[in-house]
């Protein structure tokens, strides 16, 4: 009895020493967001697993609005297009030398100038090997326009990457931003309880198969029952029945997956 006591007491600190190191070893990932309406995120950044991500250091964001940045009386930050047309475009000399400004500061020393992301319908697709890529960064700075989009001369000086999320147009790209910044946080290490569960979500590189269904109690509910296998407590059947659903799923719900090049 003693021996064991004194035995879990051993494990228990060395586990308590390893999460310190890795607590140690983790940085923080930098959002810079760039956006004339900075308070769309008020309510998703003070809620949930990027609050607490927040709070624990491991993510960072900074919100630029860059009419801050415009000159004259009137602070414009948009202007109508030229050539005539319906809407406004927002103005290269108020994004340029904000972008400019912020991207030269550091946020901490050593993060470096980061990726620049535009978000714009006209930019290339989000997917989740992109996603992996960006949460091995130490700086993300996102581009979130508004009406008509950006003065073309914004890409031609500033060169970011141009992302879509998908193929429909929103009113602006917060909303863009923010997917951006859910997808990365959850696979920034740390940040989830258990690092298991993100390479277990659809699409990530520990499966890149949709997830199969899941259910809790009641067991029964309008005389639908929960499968037999999951409450048989067998781990290695239920492993199995949870591959074999996803691949079920997949190839029913999104066949086009399996034929991307790369998939297995
Ligand atoms: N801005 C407007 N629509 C968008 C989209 N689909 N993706 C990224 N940014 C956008």
């Amino acid at each position: 009895m003693q021996s064991s006591e004194s035995r879990e007491q051993r494990a228990e600190s060395r586990d308590k020493s390893e999460k310190k190191t890795l607590h140690s070893a983790l940085c923080t990932l930098h959002f810079d967001v760039f956006t004339l309406f900075p308070g769309i995120f008020d309510g998703y950044l003070s809620e949930s697993l990027v609050k607490s991500a927040m709070d624990r250091g491991l993510i960072r964001v900074r919100r630029h609005n860059f009419r801050d940045w415009s000159t004259g009386r009137h602070h414009k930050a948009d202007d109508t297009p030229y050539g005539g047309g319906p809407g406004m475009v927002i103005k290269v000399d108020c994004v340029v030398p904000c972008v400019e400004e912020i991207r030269a500061s550091e946020p901490e020393p050593g993060v470096g100038a980061g990726r620049l992301l535009l978000l714009t319908p006209q930019g290339r697709r989000l997917d989740q090997r992109w996603v992996e890529e960006l949460a091995r960064e130490k700086r993300i700075l996102l581009l979130c326009g508004r009406y008509e989009g950006f003065d073309e001369r914004v890409s031609r000086i500033l060169q970011p990457e141009e992302m879509s999320i998908g193929d429909y147009v929103l009113n602006g790209g917060e909303v863009a931003a923010m997917a951006v910044i859910d997808a990365v946080m959850r696979l920034v290490p740390g940040v989830l309880g258990d690092e298991y569960s993100s390479l277990c979500d659809s699409f990530s590189t520990g499966n890149r198969f949709l997830e199969g269904p899941q259910y809790t109690r009641p067991r029964v509910y309008r005389g639908l029952e929960v499968p037999e296998v999951l409450v048989n407590g067998n781990h290695e059947l239920i492993d199995q029945w949870r591959a074999e659903e996803a691949v079920k799923r997949t190839e029913q719900r999104r066949p086009d997956l399996l034929s991307e090049p790369g998939f297995y």
